[in-house]
């Protein structure tokens, strides 16, 4: 709710500086161009809804700030978010000297506040003025660049966008201050005519001292409320975690045995954080971008408090298992070990919705194992860049026969193919799948050795072994060897069945299991029985002279029975 209460007002008050910003730019064309500008500014913002709408967004976004730092139970931050927050925090007594000379005064002593009221200022009678407001300008700028930008950067059209959206970052600041400088050049000018001068004061009602020092006492008085507000937030932090520390402090316990311990209320990444121990939050602790979740085990994980809406939403978006949750999000209430699944500074590919499976899953899959006959003899007497152009042929048409019936390679070991299927479909297409691709294998193969025909001195062959079973499919590896794959007693069947191939000069070994699952009709092939750890019955394969015999349907699959 908080977040979006602060998301709103922010997009409010990037409105308002939109449309400032490109009043100011009509400074290019002239001074005319620049009151019109004006007067479509002033019927949005200086309406009651606009004016309600406007400084209200303004209260609450400075109020949520302060909240912000109440709420951190540390101060540690990224640097990007820290220089958010401090640029955030300057801001406001920056700015409210612009705001008291031009809205309150027009409201108050009925100053004209127009452009020229406002360029005379800057150009004329205050030039030191026009530093701080040109510094207060892209202060602003930077603030709200930089919110749109961690607001955004996950969804996938802004990523598509980025080169404009930079372009209109710089662009648009660019533009209206040098609409302002042209614009306070041309005043400047005119006001080298006393007469001219004395005419525009009088017309533009500046205020007279009083005038001038009601305002000065206003600005003071702001600057006191808002120094005594900071000052309140920040001692009311200590007193907070001193009467939490009376109340209880938790343990945390990390993967290589690190244990911090923190008052109640500190949420895990701010443990983290405070302990310096590295951990990913693409979105800087919003709860949008799932980088920072952890795997929770240990007594505490029952004590914790359900997920709020939105954290549920993000968890389920990535399919994450009861126990893992936002680290920016829980906060823990009884003693945890909490394990980050992400390394601390994850790549882009890394932070979109997962399927559940990349983080760990039982699934029953159909495994397929192929590898070249005697490869090894036939190219003794091959160049090695024979041998790596003859390889890399097979490798792309056997990747390509997986890829189109809808599996994936898992990995490619010497001249051998792993691949799965039915890792993002069902068990019943997984297995029709494989044994679809087991058939356009050896359609490929005789097209490579159609090819090549004049450089192979006998043709390529391939054994193929298919199995099916319950496996745990997850991404695993370490750096860039990452990859989907699976481990359990399934893959080394199919491995085995795919090594029987050349005992029984067949092209396909194929488990029962399969053909059953898939609901395809192999009793015209061979069975056999063979032995399998941790069977208790044999199991039952059949056996494949050539791939290319399967039953096949229309769409290129193999086709199942009936
Ligand atoms: S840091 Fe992005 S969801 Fe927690």
């Amino acid at each position: 709710m908080v977040r979006r209460v602060r998301l709103w007002s922010g997009l409010v008050l990037l409105a308002f500086v939109v449309t400032h910003y490109v009043n100011h730019a009509l400074g290019l064309v002239g001074l005319e161009a620049l009151d019109a500008g004006r007067q479509a500014f002033l019927w949005l913002w200086r309406s009651l809804p606009g004016t309600l709408i406007f400084y209200g967004a303004l209260l609450v976004h400075m109020a949520l700030a302060f909240w912000a730092i109440y709420e951190r139970r540390r101060l540690a931050m990224p640097p990007w978010e820290a220089v958010q927050l401090l640029v955030g925090l300057a801001i406001p007594p920056l700015l409210i000297l612009h705001i008291l000379g031009n809205r309150l005064a027009a409201e108050l002593l009925a100053t004209n506040d127009s452009y020229i009221f406002v360029l005379l200022i800057y150009f004329v009678f205050n030039p030191v003025a026009l530093a701080k407001q040109t510094t207060v300008m892209l202060l602003v700028w930077v603030h709200a660049c930089v919110g749109l930008h961690y607001w955004l950067r996950l969804k996938p059209l802004y990523r598509r966008l980025l080169p404009l959206a930079y372009g209109l970052a710089v662009l648009i600041p660019t533009v209206s201050l040098t609409g302002v400088m042209v614009a306070g050049r041309d005043v400047a000018r005119l006001a080298e005519d006393p007469e001219w001068l004395a005419a525009a004061t009088q017309q533009l009602n500046f205020p007279d001292e009083q005038g001038i020092a009601l305002i000065y006492a206003i600005e003071n008085g702001f600057y006191l409320a808002f120094a005594a507000a900071l000052v309140l937030v920040l001692a009311a932090r200590p007193l907070r975690s001193w009467w939490q520390r009376r109340h209880g402090i938790v343990n945390l316990t990390y993967p290589d045995g690190k244990r911090i311990s923190v008052v109640l209320g500190t949420t895990i990444l701010e443990a983290s954080r405070g302990a310096g121990i590295p951990h990913a939050s693409v979105c800087g602790g919003r709860g949008r971008c799932s980088t920072c979740r952890v795997r929770i085990a240990g007594g505490g994980l029952e004590a914790l408090a359900a997920p709020s809406e939105a954290e549920s939403r993000v968890l389920g978006r990535i399919g994450a298992s009861p126990n893992v949750r936002l680290a920016c999000q829980t906060r823990p209430n009884a003693d945890l070990e909490v394990t980050p699944l992400l390394p601390p500074a994850p790549a882009m590919r890394e932070v979109g919705p997962k399927p559940g499976y990349l983080q760990g899953e039982e699934r029953e899959i159909a495994i397929l194992f192929a590898d070249l006959r005697d490869f090894t003899s036939l190219s003794e007497d091959k160049l090695p860049f024979d041998v790596v152009f003859i390889l890399n042929r097979y490798f792309a048409a056997m990747g390509l026969a997986v890829e189109e019936s809808g599996g994936r390679v898992d990995k490619f070991i010497g001249d051998g193919v792993m691949a799965l299927f039915g890792v993002e479909s069902d068990h019943k297409r997984g297995c029709v799948d494989a044994l679809s691709a087991a058939r356009r294998m050896s359609e490929r193969l005789l097209e490579i050795n159609a090819a090549l025909k004049h450089d192979l001195e006998q043709p390529l062959r391939i054994g193929i072994g298919i199995h099916t079973g319950a496996v745990i499919v997850g991404e695993m590896g370490y750096g860039r060897a990452v990859s989907v794959t699976a481990i359990g007693d399934a893959v080394n069947t199919a491995s085995r069945l795919e090594a029987m191939t050349k005992d029984l000069g067949a092209q396909l070994v194929v488990s029962d299991p399969v053909a059953r699952i898939a609901d395809v009709d192999l009793s015209a092939f061979p069975l056999q029985e063979i032995e399998v750890r941790g069977r208790a019955r044999p199991l039952e394969v059949r056996v494949v002279k050539n791939a290319l015999s399967l039953p096949v349907a229309a769409d290129h699959r193999v086709a199942p029975a009936g």
